[in-house]
């Protein structure tokens, strides 16, 4: 059945945990939509993970046209949110509506994420009221690493818990339908959970959040260069990979592949004309 936004919504109701992984080509969107997965979200995490940058920083609006156009023809019952990139909505609230509008006639999204708390609000507003569906994302906003001073863990203060529960509540007031807490105390994503009534999408946020995201490279093992402590790891794909390879390379070099079975015939007469 195809997910929706309303699919978000009554899970909140009906306390329905959603599930959600990230996805940045046709492949492996197929792969997460047929596991029947509630939402795939083409992150700008692909900076890291598919482009190898450091942050997310350098992630472009034709970075995210270009991969969210994959997903989105391989995902056939999950809702594709497709997340808008650093600058391409904090400049202007008329930037984030023009580009959030790219991203649902460019890239097929059928929803955009962004990141940020109440100084958002008035970019929410305007999305929303264009008719496009906006997922939120507190805590550990990745694109504001730097004014962060690195990957840290937010809310541990009481200041600082009490300025994320009035982003949740703000958040939801200006239309957004789902929000995402990012490696924020457990504890904390349960009081935001049980104050507000938009479905909260936890990732290092504890089992207290209505549903739960992660960065597919991160749970397969596929990802090696860091291992963030939220993660689980459900296989060892990465490994099984390069056992794979080695087989390949080693196969080559004994002339074991290809076989028989791999290749095509010609004729004899045809051969014979050849010399
Ligand atoms: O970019 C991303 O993958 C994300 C998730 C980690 C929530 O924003």
């Amino acid at each position: 059945m195809k997910n929706t936004v309303e699919t978000f919504k009554k899970a909140k109701e009906t306390k329905e945990k959603l599930s959600m992984l990230t996805a940045y080509d046709y492949s492996m969107a197929k792969l997460v939509d047929e596991s029947e997965i509630n939402g795939i979200l083409v992150g700008d995490s692909l900076g890291m993970v598919c482009l190898g940058y450091e942050n997310t920083l350098s992630v472009t609006m034709e970075d995210m046209i270009h991969h969210g156009k994959a997903v989105a023809r391989g995902a056939k019952n999950s809702l594709v949110v497709v997340d808008m990139p650093f600058m391409s909505y904090q400049t202007s609230v008329y930037d984030a509506v023009v580009n959030a509008g790219r991203l649902v006639k460019e890239a097929g999204a059928e929803a955009i994420k962004l990141e940020g708390g109440q100084d958002m609000c008035d970019r929410i507003k305007a999305i929303v009221k264009a008719q496009i569906p906006v997922m939120g994302h507190i805590g550990l906003t990745p694109q504001s690493v730097n004014a962060f001073g690195g990957f840290k863990v937010q809310g541990k203060s009481e200041a600082r818990a009490k300025e994320l529960i009035e982003d949740a509540k703000k958040i939801e007031a200006a239309g957004a339908f789902a929000l995402v807490l990012e490696c924020v105390p457990a504890k904390l994503a349960e009081i935001i959970s049980n104050n507000i009534t938009i479905p909260t999408i936890g990732i290092g946020a504890g089992a207290g959040c209505d549903g739960q995201i992660l960065v597919y490279q991160d749970m397969l093992g596929i990802f090696s260069d860091f291992k963030p402590k939220f993660v689980k790891s459900y296989a060892k794909v990465g490994d099984t990979m390069k056992a794979a390879f080695k087989e390949y390379i080693e196969d080559i070099k004994a002339g074991a592949f290809p076989a028989e079975e791999h290749t095509f015939k010609i004729d004899e007469s045809v051969i014979e004309k050849l010399y």
